[in-house]
């Protein structure tokens, strides 16, 4: 079975996502790590953020790949044999990830990448495009959203814990700046699937979301 859970920035897509995997057994693949992950090789490598071929060219070489996630922790994620949990999550890889994200060559590979991930396992896939392209024929789509003041307050608040300390309203700013790029770019914009379920998250606790998508989840196993 294949559970496809998209939205905006900061809707609470990973944090359910992983209680949802652990709930139900399935594997788990945070597709917006591999984005930063690439946009991560770009910064090492001294390329523009631009540079479609010359990412291409390093993504093509290295192997991104992803260890079990543990509730309340990030996805550990590698690259190459480095662990990049970390790297990946710093504002300056976070404020230029929609440029990496946009160039169709870098989608085209991980889209490939992600497709093999998933084959042949029961699988909650996050990311942005996931019910529309990556897993079109996946069981079960969520749409999950939530305002842009709220998803700036959840990541300002674990901002804090990882001592980060960027102030609210630049939070929201970025935020809505992200969403606009991800939603009006040519390829794979952000948009939801037709047969997708938009759950609202703005006034709904972590637990309350899981449980509605694990009730969704048993009742299309069937
Ligand atoms: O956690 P947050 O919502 O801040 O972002 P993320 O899920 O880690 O994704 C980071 C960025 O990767 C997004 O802003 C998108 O630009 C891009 N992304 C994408 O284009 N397609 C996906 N399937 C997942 C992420
Ligand atoms: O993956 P995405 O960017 O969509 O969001 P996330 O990283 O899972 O969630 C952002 C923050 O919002 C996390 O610190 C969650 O604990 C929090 N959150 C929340 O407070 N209430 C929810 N219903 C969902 C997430």
């Amino acid at each position: 079975m294949q559970i496809a859970i998209d939205g905006p920035a900061s809707a609470g897509k990973s944090t359910v996502a992983k209680r949802v995997t652990q709930k139900l057994g399935f594997i788990y693949c945070d597709t917006g790590a591999m984005y930063r992950a690439a946009t991560v090789l770009a910064k090492e490598h001294h390329l523009a953020y631009g540079d479609e071929a010359g990412i291409l060219a390093v993504l093509e070489k290295s192997k991104i790949s992803f260890k079990p996630a543990h509730p309340g922790e990030d996805q550990p994620v590698f690259l190459n044999q480095e662990d990049v949990t970390l790297a990946i999550r710093t504002p300056e890889i976070t404020n230029n990830v929609s440029q990496v994200s946009a160039l169709p060559k870098i989608r085209e590979e991980l889209v490939r990448q992600q497709r093999e991930i998933a084959s042949g396992h029961d699988i909650v896939m996050d990311g942005r495009d996931i019910g529309t392209t990556v897993l079109p024929a996946a069981e079960l789509k969520i749409f999950l959203v939530a305002s842009a003041a709220e998803r700036a307050r959840r990541r300002y608040a674990e901002n804090i814990t990882k001592g980060i300390m960027t102030p609210l309203d630049q939070l929201q700013t970025e935020i809505e700046q992200r969403d606009y790029k991800d939603s009006h770019r040519q390829v794979s914009p952000l948009t939801k699937a037709d047969d997708a379920v938009e759950i609202d998250t703005t006034s709904l606790t972590i637990a309350e979301v899981v449980e509605k998508i694990v009730t969704l989840a048993k009742k299309r196993k069937k």
